[in-house]
């Protein structure tokens, strides 16, 4: 398998803790490019805790600036919209203001939504609800960085069962964030309960071990097949705005 849907990109230049400027955008495109990826979803983080509010109402400029960076430097890759929702009270406090400030994947009503870090939020299956009841779908990222998640499979199972639909990190599994998330990535992928790998590449140099290593690592996880429908069938799903159960 040579060709990759990337649902977890940061490639937007000097909006978050991703690429500073348009030189470095355009060498993160490059090198995705390189590494297989042919569509990509630039997921530029809403975080208020950190100041980043790529939010909706700036994402055509966001997509423009990035258009203009990808055609000058002739990198053949087609990039759709989104954002990483982080799991805060201004974000998800109240699900009307969320529905105007979030960025669903390309035109689909998936959405990626980052978890709190200190441990399971208050309601949390309640507000992931509440998305589902205004129509979002949701696509939980990194979930083997969240003990209270990938360590109870009964959790796990549940929000599945809701609709909500796992992403791993392949540099997880290539070991990139340490043996503890290595771990976590592995089990968690076992479970068959994940539905996307991503890269979640934040520079050009991220990219040889979150996605040319995390493919060779996954392989020595799950089969051929298996990989194929995390790197390409089930983030295709998606960008065609496919419900769950066909996710
Ligand atoms: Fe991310």
């Amino acid at each position: 398998m040579s060709v990759l849907v990337d649902l977890h990109c940061h490639v937007h230049p000097g909006v978050d803790d991703g690429p500073t400027d348009e030189a470095e955008s355009a060498a993160l495109l490059r090198a995705l490019a390189d590494a297989g990826v042919r569509r990509l979803a630039a997921t530029s983080h809403v975080r208020p805790d950190r100041g980043w509010m790529n939010t909706a109402p700036t994402e055509p400029e966001r997509a423009a600036r990035l258009e203009r960076v990808r055609a000058a430097a002739g990198v053949d890759v087609e990039v759709v919209r989104g954002a990483e929702h982080y799991w805060h009270e201004d974000v998800f406090g109240d699900l009307d203001r969320f529905a105007e400030l979030a960025v669903p994947f390309g035109s689909s009503r998936w959405v990626l939504v980052e978890a709190a870090y200190l441990g399971p939020p208050p309601g949390f299956a309640e507000v992931l609800f509440g998305l589902h009841r205004k129509g979002f779908r949701v696509l939980l990222a990194h979930v083997e960085r969240f003990p209270y998640l990938e360590g109870d499979r009964a959790l796990l199972d549940r929000l599945h069962g809701m609709g909500v639909r796992f992403q791993v990190n392949l540099g997880s599994l290539a070991g990139a964030h340490g043996r503890v998330q290595k771990h976590a990535a592995e089990r968690v992928l076992k479970t068959g309960l994940v539905s996307v790998l991503a890269g979640d590449c934040h520079r050009a140099s991220d990219v040889d071990a979150n996605i040319v290593r995390g493919l060779a690592a996954a392989r020595r996880v799950i089969d051929e097949a298996t990989l194929r429908r995390l790197c390409l069938e089930g983030p295709s799903a998606i960008l065609d705005d496919a419900p769950a159960e066909r996710v």
